[in-house]
Order: C-alpha cells, then structure tokens, then sequence
C-alpha cells in the first residue's frame, strides 16, 4: 500500500508516521509539508511545498497513491473564522480535489475531531467548519472516505504537539492520562489507535463514514 500523509510533523501526524512506517504492508508513505520533518526512513519520501491552496504544480507526483491520511490542522482558538477556515477547509479541500482526480481507487483519511457539526449551522465556529470540510471531503469521487472525529488524543512514544501552548497542556496532563483514561474511558485515545485504525481502514474499509473515538479505538484493535 501506498500513503501520502500530510501534516507528518504535527502531532497526529507524527503517530501516523510512526505506525505507517512499521507496517510491512505499507510500501512508501509520501510525506507532504511546507517543511520536512526531519526523519528518515527507506520508505519515507517527502515533498516540500508552499502553497497549501493550490497543489496542481505537484499533481503528477501525487499520483499512483492508495490512501491518504490528512493529518494537517490548527486550533481555532483566538482565530477569525475566514482565517481558520481558510487552512482548515481552503487547504483540506484544495488537497483531496487534486488527489481526487489523480487517485479515483484512494480512500482518503481526514481527521476532525469529537463535536464535528454535519449541519454546519451550530453555534461553534470551530464545529462548523469542521463540518463543512467532512461534508465537502464526502463529495469527492474517493473510492472511499472517513471522517475520524478523535477526542482527546494521549501522544505516545515521545510524539509532541506542534502547538506550543499545547505542547505545554501535555507535559502537565503527562501523569493524568490514566485517570482520564479511567473517567472517560470513550473520549481519550492514543496517537499509536488512530494511526493503527487508520491503515485498518485504508486496509480493509471502515464501518461507516464518521467515526467517532469509540469506533475509532475499535478500528485500531
Ligand atoms: N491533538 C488532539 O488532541 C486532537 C484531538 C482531536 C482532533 N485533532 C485534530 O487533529 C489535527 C492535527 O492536530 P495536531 O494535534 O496533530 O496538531 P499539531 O501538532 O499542531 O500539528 C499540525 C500539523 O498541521 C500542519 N500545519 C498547520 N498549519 C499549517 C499551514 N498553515 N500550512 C501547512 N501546514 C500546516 C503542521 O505543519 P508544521 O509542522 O509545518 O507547522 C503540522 O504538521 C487537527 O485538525 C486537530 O483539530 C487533534
């Protein structure tokens, strides 16, 4: 199997990475980015590109691919709605159009988060727009489409956000996890489940189009 990836060096991303790379079914992971991220590995190839709203300069080399895990994403917090809205719907969607059409067997992976709007008309910004972008994904001529909706993610095997005022939320929640885990058993999920359940699915096709964290931790077994 085949992957692009993109958002590689964030922390989704970067757990992605991991599991995709030690998968013996995975041959290549096409790593995307405006910046590399600064691994290597026999079957990591990378592009480095500037413009996340128009990938057609780049559209032959993302050609010949079986899935693609859409890692790529920010935090709506203190963000205009147009300016959130631009990376997250702008970029996802100038993206899967191009691979849409170079890729039509690719299933096409893209990760939103637990509290997604598919009316796209609630009262949270961040929601909303994340349920545009689903919507819009779920169009697409893939041969299929998941949208993972994770809650809150533990970052394992030294995995660190890219987010700085995150990254500082982690270190402070580090020894919480397993009381979280215990509380609230159905929203917490490690970055090692949504990289397992996302090949599960590339793999063998998902049980439906939206994924909740429960089904996702299924998923990854
Ligand atoms: N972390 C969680 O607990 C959690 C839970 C549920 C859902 N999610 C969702 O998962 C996705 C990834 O989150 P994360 O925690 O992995 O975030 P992260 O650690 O901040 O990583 C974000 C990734 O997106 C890339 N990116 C951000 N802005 C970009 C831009 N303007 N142009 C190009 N690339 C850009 C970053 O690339 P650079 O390295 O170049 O900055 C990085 O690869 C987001 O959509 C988030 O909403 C996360």
């Amino acid at each position: 199997m085949k992957v692009i990836l993109f958002g590689a060096s964030g922390m989704v991303g970067q757990g992605v990475l991991r599991e995709c790379l030690l998968d013996p079914e995975v041959e290549e992971v096409l790593s995307v980015g405006r910046s590399a991220t600064g691994q290597t590995h026999a079957k990591l190839r990378e592009i480095t590109h500037a413009d996340f709203t128009d990938f057609t300069p780049i559209a032959a080399q993302l050609s010949g691919y079986d899935a693609c895990f859409f890692c790529l994403g920010i935090s709506s917090a203190g963000m205009k709605e147009a300016d959130y809205r631009h990376i997250t719907y702008d970029f996802t969607l100038a993206a899967a159009q191009v691979l849409a059409r170079q890729n039509p067997a690719m299933t096409f992976i893209y990760v939103s988060g637990s509290g997604t709007d598919s009316s796209e008309k609630g009262r949270s910004m961040w929601a909303r727009v994340k349920g545009q972008t689903e919507n819009a994904l779920l169009r697409l001529p893939f041969k299929a489409a998941y949208m993972f909706r994770p809650g809150a993610i533990q970052p394992l095997h030294g995995i660190k956000s890219r987010t700085r005022l995150y990254r500082a939320g982690y270190t402070v929640m580090a020894p919480l996890w397993p009381v979280l885990r215990a509380l609230f058993p159905r929203q917490v999920i490690t970055t090692e489940q949504v990289g397992r359940a996302m090949l599960a699915a590339a793999k063998r096709g998902g049980p439906q189009k939206l994924l909740e964290n429960q089904d996702i931790a299924v998923l990854a077994g």
